[in-house]
């Protein structure tokens, strides 16, 4: 999924390293997961998490299997986005508010980029909808939980990785502004 901040393009540089001395049992586990653009391409015991509740209910929405909206025109797009920012309710669940929203807005950015549609030659939310579905089968067994990164319980021993919000730049979908001391005091305590 094109997602903000991804890093796909990174993972085949990135996973060897982490994984390295993965035992078959050992979890996996990304307290940071977004646009799952890491964890698609490992195997084995995983768990997922990510403080943003509609990206959650996406991909446990694809993981049952959802009927999904193919088209996304863009009064759709609005209506999800005045529920989203709680000015008119259309009773959309939170499955529906995050397949809209990351499917239909510029760059996966979630209603913050605004609406992407049809541009010359490109569809953008069909774009969007393929790129997405190709993820479905890798995912399928994943642990999705949604939380703040410190309330995930991660199993001892586990591999975790944290692709967490750049210093400096563009806020998430979150309450709170990300506090970075306190991340790696966070880091600190869990990697003992
Ligand atoms: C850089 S993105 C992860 C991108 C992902 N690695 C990818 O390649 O698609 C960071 C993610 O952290 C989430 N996030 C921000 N603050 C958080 C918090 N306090 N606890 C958990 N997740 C948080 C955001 O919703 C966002 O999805």
């Amino acid at each position: 999924m094109k997602y903000m901040g991804s890093k796909a393009r990174f993972a085949k540089d990135l996973l060897p390293i982490i994984l390295k001395d993965r035992t078959e049992e050992q979890y996996y586990v990304e307290p940071f997961v977004g646009g799952c653009n890491i964890i698609d391409k490992v195997q084995g015991k995983r768990i997922a998490s990510d403080s943003n509740k509609y990206l959650i209910a996406l991909w446990k929405g694809l993981q049952q299997g959802r009927g999904l909206i193919m088209e996304i025109p863009k009064e759709l797009y609005d209506q999800a986005r005045n529920q989203y920012n709680e000015i008119k309710n259309h009773n959309f669940d939170d499955f529906t508010i995050g397949w809209i929203g990351f499917m239909g807005s510029f760059n996966g950015r979630f209603y913050g980029g605004g609406y992407s549609g049809k541009h010359k030659n490109r569809d953008y939310v069909a774009e969007q909808i393929r790129n997405t579905l190709k993820q479905v089968e890798a995912i399928k067994d994943i642990d999705f939980h949604n939380c703040n990164y410190d309330q995930l319980q991660i199993p001892k021993g586990s591999i975790v990785y944290c692709d967490i919000p750049y210093q400096g730049t563009k806020q998430y979908d979150t309450k709170d502004k990300f506090n970075h001391d306190k991340f790696w005091q966070w880091c600190r305590k869990v990697s003992k």
